[in-house]
């Protein structure tokens, strides 16, 4: 696996040169960029040495203008020839710098180029760590699915002592290990992810939805991608942005979403039907826009196409998830939509109470054609995307046939 090791401008830079060391001792090739404060703590010479390969300091490293042409497009280049970004010391600096995609030195910029997976190990005082911008842009860089390895309590080199202290070069190395592990399981799949509400039009101003944020299969996408699947993102309107490395068609109806997902099903391997499908739509939407009046007054409604069920239909080799939502039990009725929609897996997610709808986190209960039952606990979607896929991986090997 090939790392580029970011070391940020902390006391603790002297440290990644043990963390550079460890890596190469696990057979993993060390490309360094130091930031403008590293330089300050450590010499680049100490990790040219270790790494056996040039250390890139500089955005503009040159005044000469073809050296400086090189160097401009350079961080392009490392972004394509790594498999994994690690920065170790990540101060609070660097982390504010990612968190809100400023690119003004070769480290930063580089983040932004670079598509694969992202381990931060930071280091800083305990206060500047505990500070709610911090937490808030560690939040957001958790939330991109970037990998972290907390810092450790112990005695700081400001002569305080509390959370702060970069983890043990072990520590960063194994989690490494761990990205190494899970790193392109999914290559060689196409995985077809339905996210978001549908919006069923009422007139041409109002329309009838549901609470669905689209982060559950947000996270199921770029996990999906990360691992090495190609990925097409079938979504209802939400407020996120498209994965790196996912393509979204953007939808609004049911009727639409079962366009496109039958339109790009030839391709799937796995359909991951996550959508909150709208179960009615209005028979007639006016044309103009409904006059208010003093009467009280009805809208038919007609059932929508049942996207899942047909799935579960033609599906023929695919895996075939659904998800369903429930505020009664779960258990039961995720088992009778598992058998009714012909799935191969159910997720079962309790909706309400901070969880599932329009939340950050989740907690679910996967259900297999087998009759096993896997409860997932509470944890951020993140967590939750990675863990599904996780359990989906072994059933991929077991079907040697389908999708293929
Ligand atoms: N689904 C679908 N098309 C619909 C309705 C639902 O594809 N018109 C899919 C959802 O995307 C989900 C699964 O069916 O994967 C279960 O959705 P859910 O709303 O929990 O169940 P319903 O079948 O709609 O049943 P109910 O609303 O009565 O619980």
């Amino acid at each position: 696996m090939r790392v580029v090791l970011g070391v940020g401008g902390g006391i603790a830079a002297y440290k990644a040169a043990e963390v550079a060391r460890l890596a190469i001792q696990n057979g993993m090739s060390v490309q360094c960029v130091m930031t403008a404060g590293a330089r300050e703590f450590v010499q680049p010479l100490t990790f040219a040495t270790l790494t056996g390969q040039k250390v890139i300091t500089d955005l503009f490293s040159s005044q000469s203008p073809e050296a400086t042409l090189a160097s401009a497009v350079e961080h392009i280049g490392v972004a394509q020839e790594n498999d994994v970004l690690l920065v170790a010391p990540a101060t609070a600096n660097v982390l504010a710098r990612f968190a809100h995609g400023i690119a003004d030195d070769f480290l930063s910029t580089l983040y932004l180029a670079f598509t694969g997976p992202v381990v931060l190990a930071p280091a800083m005082n305990n206060n500047m760590w505990a500070h709610p911008a911090t937490q808030a842009n560690v939040a957001t860089l958790r939330s991109r699915g970037h990998r972290f390895v907390e810092p450790g309590e112990g005695f700081l080199a400001c002569g305080t002592t509390g959370p702060g202290r970069l983890a043990e070069p072990a520590q960063i190395v194994e989690a490494l290990l761990e990205v190494q592990r899970v790193r392109q399981d999914w290559q060689g799949e196409t995985v077809l992810v339905t996210a978001g509400p549908t919006q069923e039009p009422i007139d041409p101003v109002r329309f009838l939805s549901n609470r669905s944020s689209g982060r559950m299969g947000y996270a199921l996408a770029q996990a999906a991608a990360q691992r090495g699947a190609k990925v097409v993102l079938i979504s209802g309107p939400v407020a996120l942005h498209a994965p790196a490395g996912v393509e979204r068609i953007a939808v609004r109806t049911a009727e639409e979403m079962r366009a496109a997902v039958l339109a790009r099903l030839a391709e799937a391997s796995v359909v991951i039907q996550c959508a909150a499908v709208a179960d009615y739509r209005v028979a007639q939407p006016s044309e103009r826009k409904i006059k208010k009046s003093d009467a009280a007054f009805t809208l038919a409604m007609e059932p929508t196409p049942d996207i899942l069920a047909e799935l579960g239909r033609i599906k023929g080799h695919r895996l075939l998830v659904g998800f369903a939502a429930e505020t009664g039990d779960l258990e039961k009725e995720a088992l009778r939509k598992l058998e009714s929609k012909n799935c191969d897996v159910m997720v079962g997610n309790l909706v309400g109470e901070g969880m599932g709808f329009d939340s950050g986190e989740n907690e679910v209960l996967l259900m297999f054609r087998g009759g096993e039952v896997v409860n997932l606990p509470r944890a951020s979607k993140t967590v939750i995307a990675a863990q599904i896929l996780d359990r989906l991986a072994p059933l991929r090997a077991a079907h040697p046939a389908y999708g293929r």
